[in-house]
């Protein structure tokens, strides 16, 4: 027997399981013969029901670097939300090490454009990190050539600017600090430069800017962080200067002070002094530290598996979108196969 949902009217063959994160489960579906991703979860974000209803009014619909939605639908207590299926996420990618040094500065503009996407719609994603973006591998007709395009999914905390108030929501290590604190001014699109900044350093460096073994440590960190501090940290990185500039930018402490995404992309801009010959060797000089990014991340995982709700319930947040999970692995081709029993998913 076959699983199946039906979404809008349209029956989808559910095939397995492909993500879980905090707020649903994902799923590889067929519908005649096209793949899709069917995120089904229990409630929709604030910010969410609104945001999709605008993608399916195809207001968006040229967005790179977003992952689509196609279709939503609340059926009883659950919601199920029909994307374009990824093929593999950047958490992957940096866990396996498999991001190629000479691409790094293709898949930060890629991610800054999705991120402009986004903010140009006046949202705030508030959750970005490797977890939440995907990558499609796209091939020539001929299938010789292939390109990765890098799109940020999981829209679950999106936020219209117009009421960004709630509080902290996220995976701590990418938090602004704005959002660390418990006054209620209101924030800005700056939060997803903040993280964005966070996810530039993890792809530079292999390392988490912000550290510590539970929710409160982090906060800390990050709470504690003066410009001074952040410069200095970067300064001491064996990256390109620009990058460091950039960071430096991108990591202000003071939100107002913090570029916006057009001045990041400016700055991603080759520049002519440099010719991407010259920023090659610069990488080979100068590698990221080969740290063992896997055990690494291995802490990461372990450091919030205590109650991390315990943690922060002194803070004005939404609880549930801190559960701190461990990151999705992509099914292999043997695990693909033992899921093709389709009878054994809690669908
Ligand atoms: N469209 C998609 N294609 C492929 N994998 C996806 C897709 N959407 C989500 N996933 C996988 O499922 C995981 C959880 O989905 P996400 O939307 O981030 O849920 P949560 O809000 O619970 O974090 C993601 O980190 C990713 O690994
Ligand atoms: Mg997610």
């Amino acid at each position: 027997m076959q699983n199946t949902i039906k979404v809008n009217n349209k029956e989808y063959t559910i095939l397995y399981q492909i993500g879980q994160g905090a707020t649903g489960k994902v799923f590889k579906a067929q519908y005649q013969n096209e793949l899709y991703a069917i995120k089904k979860q229990e409630y929709f974000g604030e910010g969410e029901l609104e945001f999709y209803d605008q993608l399916i009014q195809q207001k968006f619909k040229r967005c790179k670097n977003l992952i689509q939605i196609y279709d939503f639908e609340q059926i009883g207590r659950f919601s199920y939300i029909v994307m374009e299926l990824g093929d593999s996420c950047l958490y992957n990618e940096l866990i396996q090490n498999k991001i190629d040094q000479k691409n790094i500065r293709f898949i930060i503009k890629q991610i800054g454009s999705g991120i402009k996407e986004l903010h140009e719609m006046g949202l705030a994603h508030r959750d970005l990190k490797p977890e939440n973006i995907l990558i499609k591998t796209l091939f020539s007709n001929d299938k010789n050539e292939s390109q990765q395009v890098f799109k940020i999914c999981d829209f679950g905390v999106v936020k219209n600017i117009s009421n960004l108030k709630t509080k902290a929501v996220g995976t701590p290590y990418y938090l602004a600090p704005e959002l660390l604190t418990n006054n209620n001014d209101n924030y800005s699109t700056k939060c997803d430069i903040w993280s964005f900044g966070i996810l530039i350093y993890e792809i530079l460096t292999r390392q988490l800017m912000f550290q510590g073994k539970t929710f409160q440590e982090i906060s800390n960190a990050i709470l504690s962080a003066t410009d001074d501090d952040i410069s200095d940290k970067i300064n001491k990185l064996k990256i390109e200067v620009d990058y460091k500039e950039l960071l430096k930018n991108m990591l202000k402490v003071d939100s107002q002070k913090r570029y916006n995404i057009d001045r990041v992309l400016e700055a991603l801009k080759p520049k002519s002094r440099s010719t991407s010959r010259q920023r090659q060797n610069n990488f080979v000089m100068n590698p990221p530290p080969q740290i063992s990014i896997r055990s690494q991340f291995k802490n990461r995982d372990n450091q919030l598996s205590q109650s991390p709700f315990k943690q922060i319930q002194n803070f004005n947040i939404i609880q549930q979108q801190y559960t701190i999970q461990k990151p999705q692995q992509y099914p292999n081709k043997s695990q693909q196969n033992n899921q093709s029993n389709v009878k054994q998913l809690e669908f």
